[in-house]
């Protein structure tokens, strides 16, 4: 379907209000995972089920002043980017345009060159060296950049050299969890906050932090715009089965899937495989998605990882099911992964291919064919991150 090119982009995002925040996963939760709604009106946004949301985050303020405090900086000093699309107060620049939870090769290469100790110029070099990309990945796994400034006093920076050296803060995307015909001028997203520790330091995600602690309720302040989907979206042919797999945050797209499905009246079945840690607490939006079965609108399979001694994920709840999936498959029926690309992705796809194998009677090659049938069909989509 053709969509009009959105108005709304990175360089020139809608402000919208947080509206609604709260959390899906019980206080007893290992994970934090927000349902966050946001504003949109007055902005015309048009979004399809299967979009996702980029969110321009603030770093968090104590960072930034951790920042300035480690750079001898007020923050009023004016600086510029290195493109001089502009001029705004340091602690601005800190907070909105600079990536400061990392930094770049070129940064570490610029405090080597300056560097007035040789043995510690020598430890950066050794560390730039080629065939150490790993050992640079964890060295700024390790540190943010205040941390790196204060490792090295020595070696000073104006606030205008050191601006020219940082990498941009990138927007982070979000699957929209809503359907417009059912939420109008409101977007709905399922925000998993990333909360670690690191060298004794507690660290968090920039955009989760930003959308679950910092961003004001009710005021126009989150810049966000629309990132079209490639694909990932509901069949035209409202009478198309779909099967969902969605575990964690994946599950969000599914929502507004439902949603949609619902709203069209769409009389093709729906069924979704859902995996959290534990049923008590982080069965996300266990009552839409009980309500919709109960409507019969949806066959919901769940796969709770943590309620038993071993591990269950939805790839085992798959397999428990693999006549009626392959089956499903067989009528036609179109087949979404959302989620976690690093394991679990990877993981269902070898599933998948040995459910076609053993329900199909196919060997290696013949489920491999098949597969690859599905996503020429585009019948097999994936958004995984
Ligand atoms: C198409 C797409 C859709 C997405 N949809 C969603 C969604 O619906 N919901 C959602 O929550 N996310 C979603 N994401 C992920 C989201 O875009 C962000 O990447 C995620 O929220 C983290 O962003 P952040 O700014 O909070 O973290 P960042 O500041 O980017 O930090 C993340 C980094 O922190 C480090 N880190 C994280 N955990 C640890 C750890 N335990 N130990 C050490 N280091 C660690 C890693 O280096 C990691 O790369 C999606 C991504 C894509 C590409
Ligand atoms: N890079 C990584 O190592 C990594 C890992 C996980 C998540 N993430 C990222 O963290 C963010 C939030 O994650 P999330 O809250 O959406 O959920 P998640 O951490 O992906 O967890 C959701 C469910 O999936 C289970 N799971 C873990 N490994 C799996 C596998 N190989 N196959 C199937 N299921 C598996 C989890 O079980 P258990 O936790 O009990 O094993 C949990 O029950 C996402 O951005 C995701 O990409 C990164």
């Amino acid at each position: 379907m053709q969509r009009t090119p959105q108005t709304y982009t990175k360089s020139n995002p809608f402000i919208a209000k947080v509206t609604e925040r709260y959390s899906l996963s019980s206080p007893h939760s290992v994970k934090n995972t927000q349902h966050i709604v946001l504003d949109l009106n007055g902005s015309n946004i048009e979004y399809h089920v299967g979009d996702c949301i980029a969110i321009c985050p603030d770093n968090d303020p104590d960072l930034v002043q951790r920042t300035l405090a480690a750079l001898n900086c007020t923050g009023n000093e004016m600086v510029s980017d290195a493109q001089k699309t502009g001029e705004w107060p340091l602690r601005e620049f800190f907070t909105k345009k600079a990536n400061i939870t990392e930094f770049s090769r070129k940064l570490v290469m610029e405090i080597a060159a300056r560097h007035p100790h040789a043995e510690k110029k020598d430890q950066l070099h050794h560390l730039l060296e080629k065939g150490t990309r790993e050992n640079f990945k964890q060295y700024v796994a390790h540190r943010e950049l205040w941390k790196l400034l204060q490792e090295h006093p020595e070696v000073q920076f104006t606030p205008q050299e050191l601006c020219h050296l940082l990498m941009p803060l990138l927007p982070r995307f979000y699957s929209i969890a809503s359907s417009q015909k059912m939420v109008g001028n409101e977007v709905h997203l399922t925000v998993a906050l990333v909360k670690y520790e690191s060298d004794g330091t507690l660290r968090h995600g920039v955009a989760t932090n930003y959308l679950v602690h910092i961003a004001p309720m009710h005021e126009a302040a989150v810049p966000m715009y629309v990132q079209p989907h490639h694909g990932f979206t509901l069949p035209e042919d409202n009478h198309a089965p779909i099967i969902m797999i969605g575990p964690g945050t994946g599950v969000a797209p599914f929502r507004a899937f439902i949603q949609e499905r619902v709203a069209r009246s769409a009389p093709g079945k729906n069924w979704l495989f859902f995996g959290e840690c534990n049923r008590a607490h982080d069965f996300f939006y266990e009552g839409f998605w009980q309500e919709a079965a109960k409507q019969g609108k949806l066959i919901l399979t769940t796969a709770f990882s943590r309620d038993q001694a071993h591990k269950v994920y939805v790839q085992h709840r798959l397999l428990e099911h693999a006549k009626e999936v392959f089956e499903w498959l067989q009528n036609g029926a179109y087949l979404y992964l959302c989620g976690d690309a690093e394991r679990m992705a990877k993981d269902v796809e070898a599933t998948l291919h040995h459910i076609v194998m053993q329900q199909g009677n196919r060997d290696e090659q013949g489920a491999k064919a098949y597969i690859k049938e599905l996503r020429q069909q585009k019948r097999f989509l994936k958004d995984v991150y």
